[in-house]
């Protein structure tokens, strides 16, 4: 039986990940889901697998050397997910940024090669390249990350190759581009206008809506993740996306029709800070390897519209509190369409 550590699995796709790894693996996977519960981890996203015999939850911070040291030996493979993850937040307030992505994978990286890890993957993400406006990142392009939530993601993504190169350790590093599904936190774009177009909502627009990314089902890229553990080489950055790029302005009009709601929710609020005009990774190096995403995208997003129209109970206690006064101070409305 393999044993998991898997940091941030009580976050979007952390958790979407431990139910991919149940539902291939069944009872041969164990599982130790390591997060701090920030406000973007949600234990209601793993109730289900919550008394399983083979699941365990600890409370903790990856920055805690001697939490990540007690639970380092009782495990195969480390699957790095804990990140504060939100670029609007990252520009307000940075520190735990730093922290969290860059000190926290330091140490769950110093604790794995003493334990000799059989495989470490540290999920970074295409953010990391920084935009480009035509033409898609290779592996081996330049990193110019525009955020301090990339920057700090690209300290973690280069300090996980320099434990390859100088210890050996086991490790791959993954490059994802935007995922949307089932769990993810209502303050990023779709899980947001969803959410935001059910209750009759504004919409709020950065900019003029043109900025591009390429949007992959949660699955897709959790199977991803899978797939390398079993034949990624180790050292390798590998590119995970699934060729479906978007605007911003056409994942809005896909909501509103989806939901039947009208254009008028729409609001062109002020850009933000840095913005990076389209993300684009060329996925051939893992396709080469044999793997491919598996869902249907249009079929994808809409089952992902249904499910936050059909559970309210999970996203309507999120947006109280700390999240309203976060989503007041973030948006600057500038004008709406009618
Ligand atoms: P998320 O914000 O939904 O979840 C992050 C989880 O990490 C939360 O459960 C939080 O409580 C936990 N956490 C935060 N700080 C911690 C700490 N110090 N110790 C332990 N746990 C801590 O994020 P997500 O969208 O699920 O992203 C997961 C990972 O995937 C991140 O590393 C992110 O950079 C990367 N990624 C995300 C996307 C995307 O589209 N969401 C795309 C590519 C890569
Ligand atoms: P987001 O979901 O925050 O992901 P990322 O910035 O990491 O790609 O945003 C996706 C796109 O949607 C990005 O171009 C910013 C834009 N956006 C809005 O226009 N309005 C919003 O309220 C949010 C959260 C994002």
């Amino acid at each position: 039986m393999t044993r998991y550590l898997v940091t941030g699995g009580a976050g979007f796709i952390g958790s979407n990940f431990i139910h991919y790894l149940f539902e291939k693996f069944a009872d041969d996977v164990h599982v130790i889901n390591l997060d701090k519960l920030t406000y973007a981890g949600n234990l209601d996203n793993l109730k289900d697998v919550e008394k399983q015999d083979n699941y365990q939850f600890v409370k903790g911070d990856i920055c805690d050397e001697k939490i990540v040291n007690e639970l380092m030996p009782n495990v195969d493979i480390v699957v790095n997910f804990a990140a504060e993850s939100h670029v609007d937040r990252s520009i307000g307030r940075p520190d735990d940024f730093i922290k969290t992505d860059v000190y926290g994978a330091f140490v769950l990286l110093e604790a794995a090669r003493k334990n000799n890890i059989k495989k470490f993957v540290q999920i970074s993400t295409d953010e990391v390249y920084g935009s480009i406006l035509d033409g898609s990142f290779k592996e081996t392009d330049v990193l110019e990350p525009s955020s301090p939530y990339s920057a700090s993601k690209a300290g973690a993504d280069r300090l996980a190759f320099s434990y390859f190169v100088t210890y050996n350790l086991p490790v791959i590093i993954t490059r994802c581009s935007n995922n949307y599904g089932p769990y993810q936190f209502p303050e990023k774009l779709i899980p947001l206008f969803v959410t935001n177009a059910i209750e009759d909502k504004n919409l709020p627009i950065y900019g003029d809506g043109k900025n591009v990314r390429d949007w992959i089902f949660v699955m897709d890229h959790c199977d991803a993740i899978q797939f390398l553990i079993e034949k990624g080489q180790e050292g390798q950055v590998y590119n995970i996306g699934a060729g479906n790029e978007m605007m911003n302005l056409q994942i809005t009009d896909f909501i509103l029709k989806a939901l039947d709601k009208p254009k008028s929710l729409m609001t062109f609020v002020a850009d933000r800070l840095g913005h990076d005009r389209r993300y684009s990774v060329d996925t051939s190096k893992i396709r080469s390897l044999g793997w491919t995403p598996k869902h249907n995208p249009e079929q994808a997003m809409a089952e992902t519209v249904n499910w936050y129209a059909e559970n309210r109970w999970w996203w309507e206690k999120l947006k109280t509190g700390e999240y309203l006064e976060f989503y007041k101070q973030n948006y600057k409305v500038r004008y709406k369409t009618d």
